[in-house]
């Protein structure tokens, strides 16, 4: 049994601001005491001190903040992030088809997987919901560089029988492969799994089938696809699911709407469906940096809220144009201002902690920095860079974050813990125990 602690200014956003004022919490001289990679208090210093003192105390300099948690991010575009040129369906044909083809050889998953964690724990993502690639092993890749790095990842093999000539699987295929990898994964380590059409038009009106019995028959695990991205293609989606009310119910029909779904980007979506978002308990990972570079569209923030639809964040990476989430929550924050919408600050990391668990169903395990959470924390550096320093030099907290959102990236991420550990320092001098 190993106990410690880490001393230093705490902040967390545990439930939504928006419809909780309680739900910011602080402590500007903060103690965190960690057992075996779990909270077991946190608190001010002053109050802890007296049960904990004699503890092996690491200082931390800067704002100690639950690790982000990416709702939505594709490890294999990992290399054609910056693709120029094209909306969506070209974007697709032209660059996101061929990368994923060559994730047919095993070793390149390998490779590409490491060096995608190794990423997101630089950007202080320590948990995400990640597409793999339509072939099995590119799954088996990645959870098995997530299990060496004691990251919480969720993933899944991509449905898709509909797609390109080498891509494409078939419904029996994603029905035996998907079982397998179930068994294979599902709650080993800190791993889970999803169901994984990548969207309505690339698999057969019998793969949404399957999708939906593999679901029903697995009440543990999520499912992960696209929704209402783009103009044309929510045409197509109008086009051959003609019977469908609209594009959420295209998939309502085969089972697919509910509690465990989470849904990319919903920028184009009818009032109808947002009503049925918020009253099945799915929810959608925004992705404005995506939304921005693909030209999709804004994403409606106020709409959203005002049908009380579950939230969180997501990178969209390589459709994305960066891992970082504090990148991530600066772009939301512009997005919601273009649609006269100002995105709060702590509503914001909010949605990039706990707001993407809750969306995730692994709320219980991070997010917060709650006793009997699991210590996945970063420390952001509100002086990274020369500008940043001037900016929140006598700040507020309010101020330093929103400084952060807007102006930080990964070079504001002084650290990574996962479960208590360090796994990510920018400079060995950030983590100094002191006794
Ligand atoms: N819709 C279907 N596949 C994809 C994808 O890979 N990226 C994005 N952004 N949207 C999609
Ligand atoms: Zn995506």
């Amino acid at each position: 049994m190993t106990i410690i602690a880490f001393r230093g200014e705490l902040l967390s956003v545990g439930r939504d601001p928006a419809t909780d004022p309680q739900a910011v919490r602080h402590e500007r001289d903060g103690l965190l005491v960690v057992e075996d990679g779990i909270v077991v208090a946190r608190g001010a210093c002053a109050d802890l001190a007296p049960r904990f003192g004699g503890l092996t105390t690491t200082k931390l300099p800067g704002l100690i903040v639950p690790g982000f948690v990416d709702a939505h991010v594709h490890y294999p575009q990992f290399d054609r992030i910056a693709s120029h040129g094209a909306q969506l369906l070209e974007w697709l044909d032209r660059h996101i088809y061929p990368a994923e083809k060559a994730f047919a050889d095993r070793a390149h998953a390998d490779a590409v997987a490491g060096l995608f964690l190794d990423e997101l724990l630089r950007n202080g993502t320590t948990s995400a919901l990640v597409f793999a690639t339509v072939h099995a092993h590119s799954v088996d890749a990645l959870f098995e560089a997530a299990l060496d790095r004691r990251m919480r990842i969720i993933s899944g093999k991509v449905l898709m029988d509909l797609g390109p000539p080498g891509l494409a699987d078939t419904p029996e295929l994603a029905r035996s492969e998907s079982e397998a990898l179930i068994a294979r994964w599902q709650d080993r380590g800190r791993l889970g799994y999803a169901i994984t059409p990548r969207f309505a038009l690339t698999s057969s009106d019998a793969q949404l089938h399957v999708a939906g019995a593999l679901l029903e028959a697995h009440p543990q695990v999520l499912m992960h696809t696209h929704l209402a991205e783009n103009v044309d293609e929510c045409a197509a989606v109008a086009a051959r699911f003609t019977d469908s009310l609209d594009y959420l119910d295209a998939y309502d029909r085969f089972g697919l709407v509910g509690a465990r779904s989470v849904f990319a980007h919903g920028i184009h979506l009818s009032s109808r469906s947002c009503t049925r978002l918020a009253q099945s308990g799915a929810g959608i990972a925004v992705c404005p940096s995506s939304n921005l570079f693909l030209g999709s569209g804004l994403f409606d923030f106020g709409q959203a809220a005002a049908h009380g639809v579950k939230l969180g964040l997501g990178s969209d990476v390589g459709a994305g144009t960066s891992l970082s989430m504090l990148h991530t929550a600066g772009l939301a924050y512009q997005a919601a201002q273009a649609r006269r919408h100002a995105l709060d600050p702590f509503r914001a990391l909010y949605l990039a902690t706990a707001g993407g668990a809750a969306l995730l169903h692994i709320a219980d395990r991070v997010g917060a920095l709650e006793p009997g959470q699991e210590a996945d924390f970063i420390v952001l550096d509100p002086a990274a860079t020369p500008l940043l320093a001037r900016r929140t030099r006598g700040a507020s907290l309010a101020e330093q974050l929103f400084a952060l959102q807007i102006l930080g990236d990964d070079r504001a991420i002084a650290a990574t813990y996962l479960m208590g550990e360090l796994a990510w320092s920018r400079s060995a001098d950030d983590a100094r125990p002191v006794g």
